[in-house]
């Protein structure tokens, strides 16, 4: 079904009605989006988890989050959004509790004249996936079939599913993932979520490329020497060692494998025809199809691996990741990883991209780090006042939003010395705006039915494809001793080697 502008009447279902990334995330960014008019004149929400709760009781525990985590707080608003929210407590994963759940969305749905579009999210722990999947298919509530006559589509009712990361564990999770869904959902229904896609930052790095004329000419192997995408954050495993720690945790599955190939394919991507979600998702599968694949006997070459010790993280001293409630003695789980990567093609050939991201790092700092070459003939290197520099894009995707171009200029005074000089665009001060959470956008989107900022399944199993050479041999490497950094600096010294022995060097700022 073609996307709306407008969202059309719907009822979200979300199973997972008590968990971390609701109570965070999913319904604050929805309190947000009913105080700015955004959502569907007609919409509602029908929470489903195990836990015993009245709706009322639910809504005083989404009062706490959303007070918490909200953009900003109003009585008025909340007491009318609060009507919004139901609460049905079920196991989804048991197919007989499915009759209640259907009957409650009926229920629900009719009193907010929601119609049959629904929405549902996946917000559970991963292995419970395929029987909700399942559930969901043979309680009939997906009536939109591969049968419709097109002369009807935009008039149908939509069922369609929000899955959250992890999306497998490995390329074969994966692609059995895909095939569940694929036995329930038609592939336009599907919406397999990256929040970093939904980051505002992430979306202003195609205007940039493709809305001006003048980055593109040099956005490729003549002008770039290579591309840093860094995601740094100063938080630990915040409560999650156990699943962390289980095997489908680490810093390779949990942030390379799926934020930040997705971040590299959209540096990387050649522009799409249109704007049309397929045409950009085939652009950046293209991207991904042509990583060059890691040989394992040469790893070591490709990658880096770290974990967190004891430290100072805003001043604070905090534990080791081993002392972390729920990770085992001898875990061998990484909580830095970065990589190297090679993109096939004619635009990047010899461009390596570095991707790298940590827990407990110095600073957040998530940040895409374009450095071009030098210039071909250098007329002013003896009259440097701070060392050789070349210039740089960083663009900042969080915190502190924006673009910063580095180039050279003349340090005023008399005689010819050189120095590095930023020309600095801050999202907030330009637009005297905050960019809007990542899972609002997403939300809406789904809502509207756009897939452009969810990945397509050949996107996801290829990233896994890309990164499991390098897991198989970390996982084969039980007896490795594994590189320890401290908690608030900037990852192990090994990767500084790491980007030495290529002759780079991270950009810590
Ligand atoms: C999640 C990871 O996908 O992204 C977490 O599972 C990580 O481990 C989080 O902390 C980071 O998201 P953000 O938006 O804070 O950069």
């Amino acid at each position: 079904m073609p996307p709306t502008d407008q969202p059309s009447p719907c009822l979200l279902v979300i199973f997972g009605a008590s968990g971390d990334l609701t109570q965070r995330k999913l319904v604050p960014s929805l309190y947000d989006l009913f105080q700015q008019g955004l959502l569907p004149e007609h919409f509602t929400v029908l929470g489903v988890s195990r836990t015993g709760m009245s709706d009322d009781d639910y809504r005083g525990k989404m009062l706490e989050s959303v007070r918490k985590h909200a953009r900003k707080f109003d009585q008025g608003q909340w007491d009318a959004f609060a009507k919004l929210l139901h609460y049905h407590p079920a196991d989804p994963t048991n197919e007989a509790d499915f009759s209640g759940i259907s009957g409650r969305m009926s229920q629900v749905a009719t009193d907010h004249q929601t119609g049959d579009n629904a929405l549902f999210y996946l917000s559970l722990a991963p292995q419970f996936y395929d029987a909700v999947i399942s559930n969901i298919g043979s309680s009939g509530l997906v009536t939109e079939g591969k049968s419709w006559c097109s002369i009807n589509r935009l008039v149908r009712p939509w069922q369609r599913i929000i899955v959250e990361k992890p999306f497998g564990h490995d390329v074969e999770s994966a692609a059995h993932l895909n095939r569940v869904l694929g036995r329930v959902f038609e592939d336009e229904s599907v919406f397999r979520i990256d929040h970093y896609l939904g980051k505002e930052t992430v979306q202003n790095l195609m205007v940039f490329r493709f809305a001006n004329a003048i980055f593109e000419p040099i956005w490729n192997r003549q002008y770039i020497d290579h591309v840093q995408v860094t995601a740094a954050e100063t938080v630990g495993v915040e409560g999650r060692g156990s699943y962390y720690d289980s095997g489908s945790g680490g810093a390779m599955r949990d942030m390379i494998q799926s934020h930040l190939l997705q971040v590299m394919a959209v540096v990387a991507m050649e522009p799409p025809g249109t704007m049309q979600a397929q045409d950009i998702r085939t652009e950046t599968t293209k991207v991904l199809n042509a990583v060059r694949p890691i040989d394992p006997k040469h790893a070591e070459e490709s990658a880096v691996r770290g974990r967190y010790g004891a430290g100072l993280v805003s001043d604070q001293a905090v534990p080791g990741y081993l002392q972390e409630p729920g990770v085992g003695e001898n875990s061998q789980t990484e909580t830095y990883a970065a990589l190297r990567v090679d993109v096939d093609n004619w635009r990047w050939q010899g461009v390596p991209f570095f991707l790298r991201s940590g827990k407990r790092m110095a600073r957040k700092l998530t940040q895409v780090v374009v450095q071009f070459k030098a210039p071909p003939h250098v007329l002013f290197s003896h009259r440097k006042a701070d060392g050789p520099q070349r210039n740089r894009i960083v663009i900042n995707v969080q915190p502190d939003e924006g673009i910063h171009l580095s180039f050279q200029g003349k340090i005023p005074g008399v005689g010819m010395k050189i120095g590095a000089v930023e020309m600095d665009f801050d999202y907030a001060e330009q637009f005297k705006a905050q960019p809007p959470e990542a899972y609002a956008t997403l939300l809406l989107d789904a809502m509207r039915g756009d897939q452009t900022l969810f990945k397509q399944r050949q996107e996801i199993e290829q990233a896994w494809r890309i990164v499991q050479p390098i897991l198989d041999t970390w996982a084969g490497d039980t007896e490795a001793a594994l590189p320890t950094y401290a908690a608030g600096t900037w990852g192990p010294t090994d990767a500084d080697y790491f980007m030495a022995r290529q002759g780079r060097q991270w950009l810590n700022a």
